[in-house]
């Protein structure tokens, strides 16, 4: 049921093109946002973290969504004071909308730019909210709390949207700019109007929903459809390593069939695909439903990092290396390719692993942000020029780096002319380096 007010707002709104733009959040989401409303008109960009806004007032963005020149380019305006988010009659939310330690939602940020954008609401303002979240949250958690800061109501006074955000850290293919963006607003009118405002800059286009509980639901479940499948292919190596068939020459054959779909096994972190599904999954259960699928899926691809250790340390007994002892190396570290984001990283939990198992390993990795690391694992990276008289490395993600090591700067890392174990959790290295290799290869 839409607890909204659907009817046709009674005073006509202001049009898409008079309306003046705001963002709430300036992270991987909203910079981008912000910067492309920006090269039409002067819009506001508002964050909390000062450390955030000193960096993009300096023309930097350490996320490298947007490029120097290009933030450049843009006219936002970088603050923390409400004041100037109050100037705006269209508000766009893209903070973060993690999990807690028991991976229940956790809508803190949500609620806290909520009561911010309530202090700066005024009458006619649109606002949309772009952070992933499950179906209802927006209309059900985030309006009341507009309402009661504010003191106006919503569907009479203000208005309120919801438009997912799809970008994909890294990607310089598919950008704000070049993928469809869904769209929902709570009256036709509503709707009309944030759509205009998106087809403004988007030039893929939009694609209105019927709901913005429908739009809420279309996120989450491409972020949980994309987790399911990574799980069927973890599951799948799982299998194919009992069998000793290498899981990456069986897709390489089955996808050869075309409508055989193209995934592969992997780590999977970060603050989307590993996350949105508990989101989803959390409401299904408040409304009675314990999800069967997409937890397990969640479950096994929770557990990967645990079973690559395992793995390794089979190998070091197969090879007689003291478990203990062992010197090992990671390659990488951020929770994607060539994306410097180390948050929700599932790389920590091999290093946790391995820790259990009293081995400390060495982690290089030149894309990933360095403060962020020590700032919330404790973790300094090395030059990958020490990685040296190593028994085992283990490329954990498929950087760009990585994928060009050739065999002499490989084998210059073993202890024993390339002797030793490589652990290629995503076949990063080139099959013909791999093939020419002294060590044991070990592939999810
Ligand atoms: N990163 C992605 O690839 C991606 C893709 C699609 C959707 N999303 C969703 O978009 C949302 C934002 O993700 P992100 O990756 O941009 O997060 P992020 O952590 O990179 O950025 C969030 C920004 O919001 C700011 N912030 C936090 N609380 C705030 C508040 N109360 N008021 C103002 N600013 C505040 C933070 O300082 C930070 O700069 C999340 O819901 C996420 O799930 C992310």
């Amino acid at each position: 049921m839409n607890i909204l007010n659907t009817e046709k707002t009674s005073t006509p709104l202001l049009p898409a093109k008079d309306r003046s733009i705001g963002i709430v959040g300036l992270g991987y989401v909203g910079l981008p946002v912000a910067v492309e409303f920006g090269m039409n008109k002067q819009v506001v960009g508002f964050d909390i973290n000062e450390s955030r806004l000193k960096e993009l007032k300096d023309g930097v963005d350490f996320t490298n969504e947007v490029e120097t020149e290009y933030l450049q380019q843009s006219d936002v305006v970088y603050t923390n004071e409400i004041g100037r988010l109050s100037e705006c009659d269209f508000i766009i939310v893209a903070v973060p909308t993690p999990v807690d330690e028991s991976k229940k939602p956790d809508l803190t940020p949500l609620l806290r730019a909520s009561e911010t954008v309530g202090k700066a609401l005024k009458k006619g303002t649109i606002v949309v909210y772009e952070s992933t979240v499950y179906p209802g949250a927006t209309e059900e958690e985030c309006v009341p709390v507009l309402e009661r800061v504010s003191g106006l109501k919503c569907g009479e006074d203000f208005f309120v949207g919801y438009s997912p955000e799809r970008i994909n850290p890294g990607d310089k293919v598919h950008t704000f700019k070049s993928i469809i963006k869904v769209v929902s607003g709570q009256t036709p009118e509503v709707l009309d109007i944030v759509a205009e405002v998106y087809e403004s800059v988007v030039e893929a286009g939009v694609h209105k929903a019927p709901s913005i509980k429908v739009a809420e639901a279309a996120k989450v479940i491409e972020n949980s459809q994309r987790d399911i499948n990574i799980a069927f292919m973890n599951e799948l190596s799982i299998i194919f390593n009992k069998m000793n068939i290498n899981t990456n020459d069986v897709l390489e054959a089955a996808g050869t069939k075309w409508n055989f779909l193209n995934f592969s096994p992997g780590l999977v972190g970060g603050h989307c695909i590993g996350v949105d599904p508990y989101y989803l999954t959390h409401k299904a259960e408040k409304l009675g439903y314990r999800s069967q699928i997409i937890l397990s899926g969640r479950r096994i691809n929770d557990d990967m990092g645990k079973y690559v250790v395992e793995n390794l340390v089979k190998k070091l007994i197969q090879q007689d290396v003291p478990v203990k002892e062992a010197k090992v190396g990671i390659l990488g570290f951020t929770f994607k390719e060539n994306c410097p984001d180390t948050r929700n990283t599932k790389v920590i939990d091999i290093v946790t692993e391995l820790n259990e198992y009293g081995i400390n390993p060495l982690i290089a990795d030149p894309v990933a942000d360095q403060k962020e690391a020590e700032h919330e694992y404790g973790i300094r990276f090395v030059e990958m020029d020490n990685f040296k008289d190593l028994d085992a490395i283990i490329v954990a993600v498929s950087h760009q780096e990585f994928k060009m090591l050739n065999l002499t700067q490989i084998e210059k890392m073993f202890s024993d002319k390339g002797k030793g174990i490589l652990i290629d959790i995503k076949a990063t290295i080139s099959k013909e380096v791999v093939s020419k290799l002294n060590s044991t290869f070990w592939s999810l």
